[in-house]
């Protein structure tokens, strides 16, 4: 097979945005949470979760279509963890992706509300009938999802660091806390695509499950350092905010060459892994974005 990874790339994040945006396209009473769904959604992010769900698909041979969806499905999640987590009585921020925050365009009330929308459409379409999966495959995927998302995932993971702002963790602590708040969702974007095909058995699994964890880490440790090293203009977002709220981080814990140590051997370890699997060019493609990003 031949990987044409840029390509690739460029033609998957048209896929994704197209289809995100049919997918938010939604008639209702309310046009003021659609309109404010698609501000917070159909703005330009890096879609790095359904991009990690279709280069997983690549590796069990799902189907394309299936992966998109269950993909960008996850996407949705992960913008609605995103108008959350900016909030007043979080973190507070006024900017991202490049614009005002949800809060600061709808208000408190009707952020909090868009993120819960965008939380439950979610399953609204895993559920539906778009996807061919089997039954039982859908079932599956869907407590993958659902099981990234609350207790045992990221609103743990944002709990841990809400109730640790202005006091230093352990570092075994913040690996854990990072893990739950966005690994496991990275996690389940990958293991998800993977699950959508059938050409694995067991052991692979196991072994994408670690991958995936390790990514997911990375991918958390690189936005520590990214917070400490780049402009507010670069990332979209307020920069240096971690230390400025006094939060554990990477940076704020080990100091930024220590966790640029981190993040060099987390990605030296995982490439050498993703390697030994077939078909995984995408994938390691993506690790290499999460690693050398500046946004
Ligand atoms: C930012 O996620 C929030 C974290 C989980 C660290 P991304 O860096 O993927 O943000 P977008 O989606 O590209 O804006
Ligand atoms: C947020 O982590 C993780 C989420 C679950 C949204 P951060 O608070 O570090 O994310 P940014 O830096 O605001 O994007
Ligand atoms: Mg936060
Ligand atoms: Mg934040
Ligand atoms: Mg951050």
């Amino acid at each position: 097979m031949n990987y044409d990874v840029k390509e690739w790339h460029k033609l998957s994040l048209a896929k994704i945005d197209s289809l995100m945006d049919s997918l938010l396209t939604i008639k209702t009473p309310c046009e003021t949470l659609v309109e404010s769904m698609r501000y917070s959604s159909l703005n330009g992010g890096k879609r790095i979760r359904p991009l990690l769900t279709l280069s997983a698909s690549v590796l069990s041979h799902a189907n394309v279509e299936d992966a998109l969806l269950i993909g960008s499905t996850i996407e949705l999640i992960h913008c609605f963890s995103l108008i959350h987590d900016d909030l007043p009585i979080m973190d507070n921020d006024s900017m991202r992706r490049g614009k005002p925050t949800n809060h600061i365009i709808y208000g408190d009330a009707v952020a909090l509300l868009t993120g819960d929308a965008l939380h439950a459409i979610c399953f609204e379409i895993l559920s539906s009938n778009k996807i061919s999966v089997t039954a039982e495959k859908k079932i599956k995927i869907i407590n993958l999802i659902a099981n990234a998302i609350g207790v045992h995932g990221m609103v743990c993971g944002q709990t841990i660091d809400w109730l640790n702002t202005g006091k230093k963790i352990p570092l075994h602590e913040l690996q854990q806390m990072h893990t739950l708040k966005t690994g496991a969702l990275i996690r389940a974007s990958i293991l998800s695509g993977y699950l959508a095909g059938d050409g694995f058995h067991d052991s692979q699994y196991q072994r994408m499950d670690d991958i995936s964890q390790k990514i997911g880490l990375l991918f958390q440790v690189v936005d520590d350092i990214i917070d400490a090293t780049e402009d507010s203009h670069t990332l979209g977002k307020t920069a240096n905010k971690d230390a400025e709220q006094n939060k554990s981080t990477y940076v704020t814990l080990l100091g930024l060459e220590e966790a640029k140590k981190s993040a060099l051997n987390l990605h030296k370890n995982i490439i050498e892994i993703i390697k030994l699997e077939n078909n995984s060019e995408y994938l390691q493609y993506l690790t290499d974005q999460i690693y050398y990003r500046n946004s």
